[in-house]
C-alpha cells in the first residue's frame, strides 16, 4: 500500500506515526496548506500549528509561484493544482479528515480536537469558510443558497472535509495556474446537484473559520489564563481557524500579537525569547549606522554624544551622516574631528548635495546592502535620544528582520510606531496603542508602521528588500514608504518596548536665532533640557538635604551645571550690551538704579519666559523647603547676569533687594576665571568668599540681609540674579 504520509512532512516522526495507528480522535486531522515561500507569515502560522500539535503537510516549497498576485487581482489556481496532485495518494483514506488552509495570512487560535468536534457538529462530509462579501463573481450571487442568518458566500481560504470527499472535488481542476480557485470551488458549491451529493456546505456562524475581511467589527479578543482567543460577538462563536484575508493583513497581525498564546495578561509576552540571539557568545556583528539630520535639532551634541556612549564596540561601528541642515555643520564638524578614528569608518553627506530626504535614506541603506560584511543596518534620526546604552545589543539580541525600540515624547502618547493603519495608510489608533506606549503592556509587536529608529538585518537588504529604493514612493513620507514596502513584502516589522530605550524629542518651534539654542528648550524638550542644564546633585537637595548655611537664612545649592553656565554667559557676551553699571536706565520702571550693576537682562535676550519657568521648575522647591510656610509665587520682574571686572565695575556697595528673596547663581570658577569676589551680610557679618560655579545662592533681600558684592580684584566674574516676588 502506499504510504500515507510523503517523507517531506513537516513533523513526520515515527512516535507520530504509532499515535496515528492507535486511533486517538484528533490525529485522523491532516492540515495541508500551499506555501512557495516561507514568509514571517508562514513561520507565525507554523508556530501556531506546532503549538496545538497540528499534523502540517506543506505543498510547493521551493516551487514558482505561478498562482498570481491573490493580494490584489483573482489567481490562486496553483494551490488547488498541488492540492489536486497531493489527494491523489489520499483518496482512499476514508476516516482522514483534511483541513486546508491558506499559511501566509492565518493562524490558529484552537486545536485539532476542537475542530473536530466542531465538523461533527456541521453533520457534513465537506464544509467551507464563509464570509459576506462575495468574491470574484458577484454574478453567482443569486445562486446560492439563501442563509437566514450567517455569511451566505464561500471563501476558499479554509475546507474541512473527508478526504475522498476533498479528492472529489479538486479531481474537478483543469485549469491554469493563475485561474481562480475561489471561483472553481464556488462553481461547485453553488451547484445544486454537486452540493448535495458531495454533502458540502459553509461555516455561516462562524464555527471554525473566521475571514477577517469586512468582519473586522464582529471579532474581539478574547483573553484567558493561558491562551488568547478571537470571540465572533455576532454568533458568539469562538472561531478556531483565523484568516487575514483582503485587506485585514494588518488586522491579523495585531492579533497575532496575542493569539494564541504571544501575550496575556498573566504572563506577558510568552514567545520574546523564542528565537533570541546570545550576543556573549557571539562575535559582535558589523553595524552601519545611519544617522539623519533633517531639519534643525536640539540637542544634537548630546545625540552624538549618546552615539558614542553606547554599549558596543566602536570598531565594529560604521558611521554614515545625512545632515540636511547648515545651522548643524558646526556640531558635526567637531564631532568629527574629535571622534572620527573611534568608528571604523565615518562619512558625512552634508547639505551641499541637497539630497532630498528619501534619496539620503536610500544612500544609507544601500551603503549596507553592497557591503557584504555589513551584518544590520541601523537607521536613528537625530531627534531620538536613546538613554539605553544597551540599545543596539537589545536589538540584535531579539533576532527579528526589522525592528525598532519603541521611543517615545516625553510625557507624551507621541510615539515612533502606529498600531493600525487607517484605509488610506495614515495612522489609527489601535486598541492596545496606549497600553504599550505607557509599557502597561510589555513585548515585541508586529506593527504597521515604525519610523525614527529601527534596525534591520544586512541579509534581508541583500534578499527580500534587494531593490535599491524603498524610500521614495508616490508622494509619501520616506518612512511611510519604508513600511508600505515592507508590509507588500510581507516582511514583518516590530517595535519592542520589553526595556525603556529612551525618547523622542520635539524639533518643533526650535528657534535658531540665538547663540545657544537649546537653553531656550525648557518648554519644548523638558527631559533633555533638564539633563543639559540641571546639577547632578540637585534632586539630594531634597532626599539628602543636600544644600548648607554658610551665613544665617542664606541657603547654597547646586542648580546648574558648567554647560549651563558657559552657555549663559556666552549668550551674554554674545548679545554684548553690558549696562555699564550706570544710575540712568531705561530699561526698569522709573528709569534710575540706585545700586546698578553692569548687566543685561534676561528679557534683553528673550529669555524671560524661560527663566521663569526655571525658577518656578528648580527655585520654588527649594524656597518651599529652606522657607518653610513661605509659598512663592515664583514670580521676578528683574533678572539679569552680572559681570564683575576690576576694568568696568568691581563690587557693589552695600544695599537691601527689591524682593522677598534672591537667588544668586555664580556662572564661572573663582581662582580659574577670576579672583577676589564673593558676598558680604552686615549684620551677621559673614562673608562667603568662595561662590561654587553653579551653585546658588538663596537669601531674604530686606531688612535683615543688608549685603555688598566683594570686589573682584582679577579676570571677570559672572552671576545669575533673580528678584523674586518683589
Ligand atoms: C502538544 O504536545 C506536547 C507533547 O506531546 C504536549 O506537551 C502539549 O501539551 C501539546 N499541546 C497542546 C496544546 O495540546
Ligand atoms: C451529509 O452527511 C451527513 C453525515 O456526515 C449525513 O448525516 C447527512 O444526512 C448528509 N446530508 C446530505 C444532504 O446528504
Ligand atoms: C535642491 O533640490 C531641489 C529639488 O530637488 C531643487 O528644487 C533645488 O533647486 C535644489 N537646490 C540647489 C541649491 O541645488
Ligand atoms: C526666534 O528668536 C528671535 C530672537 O529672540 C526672535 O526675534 C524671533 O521672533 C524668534 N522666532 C520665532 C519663530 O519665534
Ligand atoms: C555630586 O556629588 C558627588 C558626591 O558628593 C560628587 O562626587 C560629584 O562630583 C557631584 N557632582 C557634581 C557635578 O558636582
Ligand atoms: C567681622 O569678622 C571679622 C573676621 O571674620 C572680624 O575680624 C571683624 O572684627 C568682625 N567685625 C565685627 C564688626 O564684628
Ligand atoms: C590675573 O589673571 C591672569 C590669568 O587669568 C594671570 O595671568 C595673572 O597673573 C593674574 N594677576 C594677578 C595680579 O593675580
Amino acid at each position: 500500500s502506499r504510504p500515507l504520509y510523503s517523507p517531506d512532512m513537516i513533523s513526520f516522526t515515527l512516535p507520530i506515526l504509532l499515535k496515528f495507528c492507535l486511533l486517538s480522535f484528533s490525529e485522523k486531522l491532516l492540515v495541508l496548506t500551499v506555501a512557495t515561500e516561507e514568509t514571517d507569515g508562514f513561520h507565525r502560522f507554523i508556530r501556531s500549528a506546532n503549538y496545538f500539535n497540528y499534523t502540517v503537510k506543506v505543498l510547493g516549497m521551493e516551487e514558482t509561484w505561478k498562482g498570481g498576485d491573490v493580494g490584489r487581482s483573482i489567481g490562486g489556481g496553483q494551490k488547488v493544482r498541488l492540492l489536486k496532485e497531493a489527494m491523489e495518494a489520499l483518496a482512499d483514506q476514508e476516516d482522514l479528515i483534511i483541513l486546508t488552509v491558506d499559511s501566509y495570512d492565518l493562524i490558529f487560535a484552537g486545536g485539532p480536537e476542537e475542530i473536530l468536534r466542531k465538523f461533527q457538529q456541521a453533520n457534513h462530509k465537506v464544509l467551507f469558510a464563509a464570509e459576506a462579501l462575495i468574491w470574484p463573481d458577484k454574478r453567482l450571487a443569486d445562486k446560492y443558497p439563501l442563509v437566514r442568518s450567517g455569511k451566505r458566500y464561500l471563501n476558499s481560504g479554509g475546507i474541512i472535509g473527508y478526504a475522498p470527499y476533498i479528492n472529489r472535488i479538486v479531481s474537478q481542476w483543469n485549469l491554469h495556474d493563475n485561474d481562480d480557485d475561489q471561483l472553481f470551488y464556488t462553481k461547485i458549491y453553488v451547484d445544486p446537484l454537486q452540493r448535495q451529493t458531495l454533502n458540502m456546505t459553509l461555516d455561516h456562524k462562524c464555527q471554525i473559520f473566521q475571514n477577517l475581511n469586512g468582519a473586522v467589527d464582529e471579532v474581539l479578543l478574547k483573553f484567558g489564563t493561558d491562551r488568547v482567543r478571537v470571540r465572533n460577538t455576532v454568533y458568539d462563536s469562538l472561531p478556531v481557524v483565523i484568516h487575514g484575508n483582503g485587506n485585514t493583513k494588518m488586522y491579523l497581525n495585531y492579533l497575532g500579537n496575542y493569539v494564541p498564546n504571544a501575550w496575556n495578561y498573566e504572563h506577558g509576552c510568552r514567545d520574546c525569547d523564542d528565537d533570541v540571539v546570545d550576543l556573549s557568545q557571539l562575535k559582535y556583528p558589523n553595524v552601519l549606522v545611519g544617522v539623519f539630520i533633517e531639519q534643525p535639532t536640539p540637542f544634537l551634541p548630546e545625540f552624538f554624544q549618546r552615539l558614542l556612549t553606547m554599549d558596543y564596540p566602536k570598531d565594529k561601528l560604521k558611521l554614515f551622516v545625512h545632515n540636511n541642515e547648515v545651522y548643524h555643520e558646526k556640531h558635526i564638524q567637531k564631532f568629527w574631528e574629535e571622534n572620527r578614528n573611534a568608528f571604523n569608518s565615518f562619512k558625512v553627506v552634508g547639505p551641499e548635495e541637497n539630497l532630498s530626504q528619501g534619496e539620503a535614506r536610500n544612500m544609507g541603506m544601500d551603503l549596507c546592502r553592497k557591503d557584504a560584511t555589513c551584518n544590520y543596518y541601523f537607521s536613528m534620526d537625530s531627534d531620538v535620544m536613546l538613554t539605553n546604552r544597551q540599545t543596539l545589543k537589545l536589538l540584535i539580541e531579539q533576532n527579528r528582520k526589522i525592528i525598532g525600540p519603541l521611543v517615545t515624547r516625553h510625557g507624551k502618547l507621541w510615539s515612533n510606531f502606529w498600531g493600525a493603519l487607517s484605509l488610506d495608510g495614515y495612522y489609527a489608533r489601535s486598541e492596545d496603542y496606549v497600553d504599550i506606549v505607557q509599557r502597561k503592556r510589555v513585548g515585541v509587536w508586529n506593527i504597521p508602521y515604525m519610523a525614527h529608529v529601527y534596525l534591520v538585518k544586512g541579509s534581508v537588504l541583500r534578499n527580500e528588500m534587494k531593490e535599491r529604493n524603498y524610500f521614495v514612493l508616490e508622494k509619501l513620507d520616506p518612512d511611510m514608504a519604508l513600511c508600505r514596502n515592507a508590509r507588500e513584502l510581507g516582511i514583518f516589522m516590530y517595535i519592542t518596548n520589553r526595556h525603556d530605550f529612551g525618547r523622542l524629542i520635539s524639533t518643533a518651534n526650535y528657534n535658531i536665532s540665538h547663540y545657544n539654542n537649546d537653553l531656550w528648550q525648557i518648554f519644548e524638550n523638558p527631559a533633555d533640557w533638564r539633563e543639559k542644564y540641571i546639577h547632578q546633585n540637585y534632586t539630594r537637595i531634597f532626599t539628602e538635604n543636600y544644600l548648607e548655611e554658610p551665613c544665617p537664612d542664606v541657603y547654597w545649592f547646586p542648580v546648574f551645571t558648567e554647560k549651563a553656565c558657559d552657555e549663559l554667559v556666552e549668550e551674554m557676551e554674545h548679545y554684548g550690551s553690558w549696562s555699564g553699571g550706570k544710575h540712568e536706565d531705561k530699561r526698569i520702571a522709573g528709569g534710575y538704579e540706585t545700586v546698578p550693576t553692569d548687566d543685561i537682562h534676561m528679557k534683553q535676550i528673550g529669555f524671560d519666559k524661560e527663566w521663569l519657568h526655571f525658577i518656578r521648575e528648580f527655585i520654588s522647591p527649594v524656597t518651599l523647603k529652606v522657607f518653610s510656610g513661605y509659598y512663592t509665587k515664583g514670580y521676578a520682574i528683574m533678572n539679569f547676569v552680572v559681570k564683575y571686572t576690576p576694568e568696568r565695575q568691581a563690587y557693589l556697595r552695600p544695599h537691601h533687594d527689591s524682593s522677598t528673596f534672591t537667588i544668586n547663581i555664580a556662572l564661572n570658577n573663582k581662582d580659574r576665571d577670576f579672583q577676589g569676589g564673593g558676598c558680604r551680610f552686615h549684620r551677621y557679618n559673614c562673608s562667603i568668599e568662595s561662590p561654587r560655579k553653579g551653585w546658588s545662592f538663596m537669601h531674604p533681600g530686606r531688612l535683615t540681609h543688608l549685603h555688598e558684592g566683594l570686589p573682584t580684584t582679577n579676570g571677570t566674574r559672572y552671576i545669575a540674579v533673580s528678584f523674586i516676588d518683589p
